[in-house]
């Protein structure tokens, strides 16, 4: 069965950052992984949560017409994508008619089973959230997200009942105890749902121009958590899926956005008769000088597209991940992300691969046959080597499984250490000063093949790269499996490019 990944759908109010593009990388990266160990498809849905007075006000800010605004920002997020080298397969917009249409289709079913229903709410509204806080959330009475003051709201509104789901909601946390990643977020929610009684949720505001109206009660506006929650499954439908894909489905968002996704959307699947997704991957905050990137913090706005050009593609999102653990909040620092990729990227991957390559092709005419080492064994150090980075190789595939990323580019980064310090070792370059031709040809005959195996775990990570490794080795991505058993083929290698320039640090 097809797998889905998805991102958060993103606010159309400003333009992406490099938040965005990090919840859009780790969606990328497990789908790249996915194509190399498995035969299902995984399809990748994002796209731009577009309703609601915070979106209201910010194109009034800006003199354009609110439809022409979202417009521009949809295209911003959608031209964003290509440029990081995530490869989407849906863009939701919350504005499309599709989508309107089964908003209006649940809104129904929810109304005629009784889980929603009209009446008052009185609460404190925080609008950069979207979203009622009670008062013992609040931190010096503001917004414990955007620290700012929130707006006391006494309304009448359509009110779900949450808590008529909280029985099955603990049921499926205690039955589940992996779905979310990292998983102690369980048992955070776990408590929450123990606490008691679920406030109802109120799901319509009234006086808000801009959105999807309540069916038959034109003055209430459906609440744009809903709006934008639903579009997963809009997105769903538009690839052509049966909503069945909603258990292979796996939602990333930042920890910001885990109560929505931990506990609404759960209940609201659970209202409609629909199946609950798979798993919820929470990653933490990217900051700035110690501060939050926001699109409300203009100082923190670092566009992703400038730091591709400074880093490379794939330069920026593996230091990305080698830098921090997902779940945890991590601070950029540009020569830091640079030190990363030039150490691990262009001098223990490129470089070797450089040095191999060229070794082949100047005393071996490109070609090694693997008959040189049946012929005899293997040298200690070659199969210490190949033991080693076998093993790594599987560990680094169950990180990926996990979504831990980072812990994959860790092991990574060792892999090609232990390989780096065979090949001195070995010094295979004293070939020119009469070293042995066939234990010459073993080095490069074992350094081929491993970097092989190497390239294709970093493929997920740094695909442009490992791509064009694979290709001078003679491998073609598009139909490369994840291999974490190193079987020495002949090799016949035709090219050896320098594939990664060092960058420059900034002063
Ligand atoms: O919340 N570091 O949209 P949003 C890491 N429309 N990730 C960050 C980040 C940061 N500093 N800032 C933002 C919404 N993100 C809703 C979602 S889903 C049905 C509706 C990422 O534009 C992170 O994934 O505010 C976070 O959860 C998301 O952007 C919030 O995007
Ligand atoms: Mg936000």
């Amino acid at each position: 069965m097809t797998n889905i990944i998805t991102t958060p759908i993103f606010y159309a109010n400003g333009a992406p950052h490099l938040g965005h593009a990090y919840s859009g990388y780790l969606a990328d990266v497990f789908k790249r992984f996915h194509s190399l160990t498995s035969d299902n498809p995984c399809c990748l849905i994002t796209g731009t949560d577009e309703h609601g007075q915070k979106i209201l006000e910010a194109a009034e800010c800006s003199q354009v017409g609110i439809q022409q605004f979202v417009d521009d920002k949809a295209q911003a997020f959608k031209a964003l994508w290509p440029e990081l080298a995530v490869q989407v397969d849906v863009f939701v917009r919350t504005s499309e008619e599709q989508h309107l249409k089964l908003i209006q289709t649940i809104w129904h079913k929810l109304l005629e089973k009784g889980d929603v229903y009209l009446g008052y709410y009185q609460g404190l509204y925080c609008l950069g959230c979207e979203q009622y806080y009670t008062a013992y959330e609040l931190e010096d009475n503001c917004c414990p997200i955007h620290k700012t003051p929130v707006e006391n709201k006494s309304e009448e509104t359509y009110l779900f009942r949450l808590d008529a789901y909280r029985q099955q909601l603990i049921e499926h946390y205690l039955n589940s105890s992996d779905f979310i990643t990292p998983n102690y977020y369980c048992q955070v929610i776990l408590d929450y749902l123990n606490q008691g009684p679920l406030e109802d949720l109120s799901v319509s505001r009234v006086n808000i121009p801009w959105g999807i109206k309540v069916p038959n009660h034109q003055e209430h506006t459906i609440y744009v958590w809903i709006d934008a929650l639903f579009s997963y499954i809009t997105a769903i439908q538009k690839a052509g899926f049966d909503l069945g894909v909603l258990e292979q489905t796996t939602h990333i968002i930042g920890k910001d956005i885990l109560k929505f996704h931990a506990i609404y959307w759960p209940a609201l699947l659970l209202a409609a008769d629909l199946p609950l997704p798979k798993k919820l991957i929470v990653h933490g905050w990217w900051t700035i000088n110690g501060q939050k990137i926001a699109k409300s913090n203009p100082k923190t706005l670092i566009t992703p597209k400038d730091l591709v050009d400074k880093l490379t593609c794939d330069g920026l999102r593996y230091a990305l991940f080698r830098q921090k653990h997902v779940a945890r909040d991590g601070n950029i620092v540009i020569n830091e992300l640079i030190e990363s990729i030039n150490a691990d990227l262009a001098n223990n991957f490129a470089n070797l691969v450089k040095r191999n390559h060229t070794i082949v092709l100047k005393y071996f005419a490109g070609n090694i046959d693997a008959k040189v080492i049946s012929q005899r064994a293997l040298a200690d150090e070659s199969k210490l080597t190949i033991q080693y980075c076998e093993q790594a190789i599987n560990e680094i595939f169950n990180y990926y499984k996990q979504f831990d990323f980072h812990n994959a580019s860790l092991l990574l980064k060792d892999t090609l250490d232990h390989c780096n310090r065979f090949f001195h070792q070995r010094a295979p370059w004293e070939i020119s000063k009469g070293k042995d031709n066939i234990s010459v040809q073993e080095t490069c005959l074992v350094i081929s093949n491993l970097l092989r195996l190497v390239a294709t775990a970093a493929y997920p990570l740094v695909p442009t790269l490992a791509r064009q490794v694979l290709q001078e080795l003679g491998e073609d991505i598009a139909t490369c499996q994840w291999q974490s058993v190193c079987d020495i083929k002949s090799i016949t290698i035709n090219k050896a490019l320098s594939h990664f320039k060092r960058l420059e640090k900034e002063h």
